[in-house]
């Protein structure tokens, strides 16, 4: 999920859709992208802090952990926009990728370094000058002329000498943007290694699911599917608090209703990349915290938001948690995604005294561009020990892959392949305290696991990649990998399939990436041409077939519990499918995929998103 992408989401009408064009108006192709890093920012550029550089019609927001800082192109949040589609702000400028694979920007004729001990994407050095430092890959020339030496080789923080008044990327105006980038927060305070777990009752596993146009009947099937599935309840995206916005109310009034009465629960996640205002948060949730089917831990009300990191804790405190209490006598247990803290997961509990636990967004998946890349769960590890030692808890994200295809550089893909299963492994190894499945029913970036009803992409392109692509098939492997997350497992060989019997998905993308298309697909580089499997099963002794144009592919020796590979070899034609085959070598269960796979798309999509089909015997 990003900023732009909730622009066009879930039965909303047109203006939100003009907006996101008038952004993309371009002077001199200046545009959403990444930071120059400048110890001395250039003219037409304000510095963010930290010794990045936005161009002075956008938005500085402060860096994330290993990135360098964004440059937006409204005051919200938009890093993980860049993530998924890396450019520089300036076309001028070159891009590299350095720590962490993470993109940055230099003024032509400097070189992308960086230092894999340091916290930073890369910073720019003359040629003489890169020393001990690693090379940072370079991913596109800029079309500025070129410069050979920088200002000055500290990373001083020193405002630019053109002074552009107050309307500069860095001013915030509301409550939404970003706070001042110059916070040192080294975090060296805790000497205790603490690795005790939250006292909450914990282990729950949610759905983030998208709150749109829906009716009645449409939230009973998806709450019995979600409670079919295993899921403990939903975590409800909320993006407006308007009383007028009935669509929203009804929906969270239907979903309320048809989870009454059962085990499963909500919670409220606000969507903060929409600017909503902090000191209207409480009036609205008190109203479904009322309600029967909301999710307490230990007597507190669990909340989450999509961002709101570059929020005040004070803000958070005073315009939120506070009247919570005092006013409507709830008290809050407050876990938000404030993936877009500064230097986030570092050090987030000491800036945010309210917070009872953090949840992640963008962890995952990879980050990468160019390259194929297995996702890391590095960010989660030390958000995990940063809300451990604070006595707080970590909610862990899972998910499968993004892809998005609506044009106006909404067009993207991030991996894919295996990334689902092998995030089960790091959850599982890790054992956070709560997990949240990306997503139930987000139609517009690809990553739902459930329906998602005709009303809620209404007015959107979405459909036109996302109809006739059922992912339920993943349920098959993400019901008992929550089982076994619930049970304790620490590892893959401990999910056992709930009959004895293998289970398991099958997924492949119907056009290949050599298709003319793809290269509208922003990191259509990273994607593979592969059949991807993950298999449950009760014991070793069973085969893995994998078949593409009907012919063998890949034969894998599965053993006792979660078995997947991403095998290459995706071959245009028919017969794209997998068998589990026993000790007998007879075939106990295949998934066959519904969809043929094509070299050119016939269509105007370039729809990249995955048939995905469960096993069955
Ligand atoms: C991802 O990890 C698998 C092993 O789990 C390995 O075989 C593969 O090469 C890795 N891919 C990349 C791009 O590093």
């Amino acid at each position: 999920m990003t900023v732009l992408s909730k622009a066009l989401l879930w039965g909303l009408s047109t203006p939100l859709l003009a907006s996101a064009s008038a952004i993309r108006q371009q002077r001199r192709s200046v545009q959403q992208g990444w930071s120059l890093q400048s110890s001395s920012c250039p003219s037409g550029t304000d510095s963010c802090g930290g010794g990045g550089c936005c161009p002075s019609s956008l938005y500085c927001f402060a860096a994330l952990n290993d990135e360098v800082a964004s440059c937006c192109a409204s005051d919200s949040v938009c890093v993980g926009a860049i993530e998924g589609s890396v450019n520089c702000a300036d076309s001028s400028w070159s891009l590299w990728k350095g720590f962490q694979g993470n993109g940055f920007c230099c003024e032509v004729g400097l070189v992308g370094v960086y230092d894999s001990s340091g916290s930073v994407a890369g910073t720019c050095v003359a040629s003489e000058s890169v020393g001990s430092s690693t090379t940072a890959v370079l991913m596109t020339t800029g079309t500025g002329s070129a410069v050979t030496s920088t200002a000055t080789t500290t990373t001083s923080t020193t405002k630019p000498t053109t002074t552009t008044t107050t309307t500069g990327p860095t001013t915030t105006t509301t409550s939404t943007t970003t706070a001042p980038t110059t916070s040192t927060t080294t975090t060296t305070s805790s000497t205790t290694t603490s690795t005790s777990t939250a006292s909450a009752s914990t282990r729950g596993v949610f759905a983030h699911y998208m709150v749109g146009s829906m009716t009645a009947a449409e939230a009973v099937t998806d709450v019995n599917d979600a409670i079919a599935a295993g899921f403990d309840g939903f975590a409800l995206n909320t993006h407006t608090i308007s009383s007028s916005d009935t669509w929203n109310t009804n929906a969270l009034d239907y979903l309320f209703e048809a989870a009454a009465g059962t085990d499963f629960k909500l919670f409220i996640s606000f969507d903060m990349s929409w600017g909503l205002d902090v000191s209207s948060l409480a009036g609205f949730l008190a109203t479904y915290v009322a309600k029967e089917a909301y999710y307490f831990v230990d007597g507190k009300a669990f909340i989450s938001t999509y961002t709101g990191g570059t929020i005040s804790n004070s803000e958070w405190d005073n315009d939120f948690i506070i009247p919570l209490q005092e006013t409507y006598d709830i008290t809050p247990y407050f876990v938000p995604n404030f993936g877009d803290y500064s230097g986030y997961p570092t050090g987030v509990f000491d800036a945010f005294p309210i917070l009872s636990g953090v949840f992640t967004w963008e962890s995952a998946w990879p980050y990468s561009g160019n390259t194929p890349e297995n996702v890391s769960d590095t960010v989660d590890a030390e958000a995990l020990a940063e809300a451990h030692a604070a006595g707080a808890v970590y909610m862990m994200p899972l998910s499968s892959f993004q892809f998005k295809y609506l044009g106006s550089g909404q067009d993207w893909y991030r991996i894919g392949e295996d990334n689902l299963p092998q995030r089960m492994g790091q959850i599982l190894n890790l054992q956070p305290d709560f997990v949240e499945v990306l997503t139930w029913n987000d139609a517009g970036e690809s990553h739902y696991v459930g329906d998602f009803w005709a009303e809620q992409i209404a007015g959107t392109d979405e459909g036109a990649y996302a109809d006739g692509f059922d992912h339920k098939g993943w349920l098959q492997i993400i019901t008992p990998f929550i089982d076994a997350y619930k049970s304790g497992a620490t590892e893959l060989s401990q999910i056992t399939p709930p009959d004895s019997t293998p289970v398991g998905t099958l997924w492949y993308r119907t056009l290949l990436t050599t298709a003319s298309c793809s290269s509208s697909i922003s990191n259509y580089e990273s994607a593979l041409d592969a059949v991807n499997f993950a298999v449950i099963l009760p014991s070793d002794g069973y085969t893995i077939n994998v078949y593409s144009n009907s012919e063998l592919i890949g034969s894998y020796a599965g053993v006792t519990g979660l078995n997947y590979n991403s095998v290459p070899g995706l071959q245009v034609g028919s017969g794209q499918y997998i068998q589990v085959l026993d000790s007998a070598s007879n075939v106990v269960a295949s998934a066959t995929g519904t969809k043929d796979v094509a070299a050119e798309s016939t269509s105007s999509v370039c729809n990249w998103n995955y048939e995905v089909v469960g096993l069955s015997s």
